[in-house]
């Protein structure tokens, strides 16, 4: 298992794990927005899976940071910086019913778990880091997982 990489791949890892920090920062803000403001008749079970769901990010979110510094690279740490680097888009004073915010938050989860699985192929079969491949992988088990769950739910 490599632990140890070459410097000029560090930047391109580092690089891979930053969208994937905004774009897990942007659905942390969503998810605590979400258990917020969601509203009707599964007011109690969406308020606390939501509220599962930031708690889960804010210790993802912690994993990658420091994963972006043990490959040799300062985490972005502001909003505006994870707004210009994130592919999930926002809606700014828009409150929408229980199963559109599932729906969005589902759609929204897929994408970054999507991008989390295209980065850690690559980081594993390009760059030979087995450890943040191996991370990244961690986090797809669990976003696919939690993922399974919103998809069930709207079965219902
Ligand atoms: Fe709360």
């Amino acid at each position: 298992m490599t632990t140890q990489v070459a410097n000029n791949v560090n930047v391109e890892i580092a690089e891979a794990l930053k969208t994937i920090l905004a774009n897990q920062f942007v659905l942390y803000t969503k998810a605590r927005n979400y258990h917020w403001n969601v509203t009707g008749g599964h007011f109690f079970r969406l308020h606390e899976l939501f509220e599962k769901l930031y708690d889960e990010l804010a210790d993802d979110i912690d994993e990658v940071a420091e994963r972006i510094r043990a490959v040799g690279d300062y985490a972005p740490g502001t909003l505006s910086e994870f707004l210009k680097l994130s592919n999930i888009s926002e809606k700014e004073n828009y409150y929408p019913e229980a199963e559109e915010m599932v729906r969005t938050f589902t759609n929204d989860y897929e994408q970054t778990t999507n991008r989390i699985l295209e980065s850690a192929a690559k980081i594993q079969n390009e760059y030979k880091d087995e450890v943040t491949a191996g991370l990244l992988y961690g986090l797809a088990q669990k976003y696919q997982k939690n993922i399974w769950m919103l998809k069930s739910l709207m079965n219902n």
